[in-house]
């Protein structure tokens, strides 16, 4: 019989030999984590640099400028002192740069709306520096501003979240930039419901425009030349034709038209006091692709394409109402003539005396073809292939005027201002961009007459 194993031995052996598995398991395990850690490390920067790449403007205030669905007419006076910060204003100088030679930078106000989106694009695309700034209310589809504004975002055009009314948000935005020009083009438009809510009208197009000059005028520096948005509305009842910017505009037919017309008012008495420049642009019923859902070429599209019936007006006495509707592209080629005709301010930045006077300038922007209603209905019928159900009814006194008509001459003599697009065209464009957006099929491309939306 041999000797019985030294017990004592083997369990040592087997310690020690588990102590070894123990080490090893526990340096692969060491291992493996530090690769797990370098791939996630890698994976991280590579999704930051992706971010940076597709969003260009810092990730931090991103939650700030969310996309949650804003409240109508939400808080005027909401401060924004949260999102301040060096990341911030390095976003707000990187959208505001020129990158052209004597290349204008531009605070855009309404960006997110339709007139604004487009003037952004324009003034980036030739090399100008933009920052938008826009509420985001809803009055009409915030989700379509939003999709205006990732468009924008796409171009590197920073849209500031943010009201006019809301004076420390410009003040920090002008001492983060020095703005050349402002194109304010932010307001409460619509003539129809004023009389629903009245008080927007006057909160954004009187109080916010003063707020605005306020700060253009005594915190800005150097001070901005502003170009802005008024209305052919301001014509309002007047039956000369066509409307010339000499006329009197002392019989507007609506709020929205009274608040346009005191803005003009307000303008020269900033203009005269404080030596800002101005140019008002009074546009005419301004249509085209991502255009505004509450105008009549847009809901008369809506409702043809559901087969819903459309109230068109008739003027007491039979005769038709008329536009001088004018394209989206000749409208920002004429906003882009007056910011680059517009002459610096005189006043002494802090609201001091101005040194002469200051540009004031007051011009139509209109297409000069006024059109009537039942007109426009047949070009869309033809172009979405489906008959409207109209109901012709004489026009109530709800704010809307019976015709408009521009006389463009002095904008055509000061910056070559020329409309070139006629309504079956423009609205062509419009209805291609429209089936795009809300992914409608149409039977037929255009003529038919009798088919309908698929
Ligand atoms: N589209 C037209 O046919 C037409 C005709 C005449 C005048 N206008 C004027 O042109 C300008 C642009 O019109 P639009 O058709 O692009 O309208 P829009 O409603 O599409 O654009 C206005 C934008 O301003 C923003 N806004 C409103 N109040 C604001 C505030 N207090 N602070 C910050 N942002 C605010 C809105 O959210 C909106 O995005 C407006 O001043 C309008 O009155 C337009």
């Amino acid at each position: 019989m041999g000797s019985p194993p030294d017990t004592s031995k083997t369990t040592k052996l087997e310690r020690y030999n588990s102590y070894l598995r123990r080490m090893s398991s526990a340096k692969l395990l060491a291992a493996s984590s530090k690769v797990l850690f370098r791939a996630t490390l890698l994976a991280t920067v590579l999704l930051i640099i992706l971010l940076t790449l597709h969003y260009p403007f810092s990730l931090s205030y991103i939650s700030i400028f969310s996309y949650s669905s804003p409240s109508p007419h939400r808080s005027l006076l909401s401060s924004f002192s949260d999102s301040f910060g060096p990341a911030w204003d390095r976003d707000v100088r990187r959208s505001a740069t020129p990158r052209r030679d004597a290349g204008l930078s531009v605070l855009v106000t309404g960006a997110a709306g339709f007139v604004g989106s487009h003037c952004s694009l324009a003034l980036k695309k030739r090399g100008d520096g933009v920052v938008g700034l826009d509420n985001f209310n809803s009055y009409y589809d915030p989700a379509l501003k939003r999709s205006r504004q990732a468009l924008l975002t796409r171009h590197a055009i920073l849209i500031v979240e943010g009201d006019i009314n809301d004076s420390s948000l410009l003040t920090r935005l002008f001492a983060t930039y020095p703005f050349t020009h402002v194109l304010q083009l932010a307001a409460q438009a619509g003539v129809r419901y004023a009389a629903k809510n009245p008080h927007s009208y006057v909160a954004s197009n009187v109080a916010g425009l003063v707020s605005l000059f306020e700060v253009a005028a005594k915190s800005a520096d150097p001070q901005p030349a502003i170009v802005w948005a008024s209305s052919s509305s301001v014509y309002g009842l007047n039956e000369k034709s066509p409307f010339s910017e000499s006329d009197p505009t002392d019989h507007p037919a609506s709020l929205y038209a009274a608040t346009k017309k005191a803005g003009e008012a307000i303008a020269h008495t900033y203009n005269h006091i404080y030596g800002l420049s101005f140019t008002a642009l009074r546009f005419f019923t301004v249509y085209g692709p991502m255009g505004r859902p509450d105008m009549a070429y847009f809901f008369f599209t809506k409702a043809i394409l559901a087969g819903k019936p459309i109230t068109v007006f008739r003027i007491p006495g039979g005769k038709d109402v008329a536009r001088d509707f004018t394209y989206i592209d000749d409208v920002v080629k004429g906003c882009l003539g007056a910011l680059d005709t517009a002459e610096k301010s005189t006043g002494t930045p802090g609201g001091g005396p101005k040194t002469g006077p200051a540009q004031l300038r007051v011009y139509n922007l209109g297409n000069t073809t006024p059109v009537p209603v039942v007109k426009l209905v047949s070009i869309l019928e033809k172009l979405l292939g489906v008959r409207a159900k109209k109901n012709v009814v004489t026009m109530p006194s709800n704010g809307d005027v019976p015709f408009t008509h521009a006389n463009i001459r002095l904008a055509a003599r000061d910056f070559g201002y020329q409309p070139t697009t006629d309504l079956s065209t423009g609205l062509q464009k419009f209805v291609k961009w429209y089936v795009h957006y809300y992914g409608i099929k149409l039977k037929a491309e255009a003529g038919g007459g009798q088919m309908a939306a698929a």
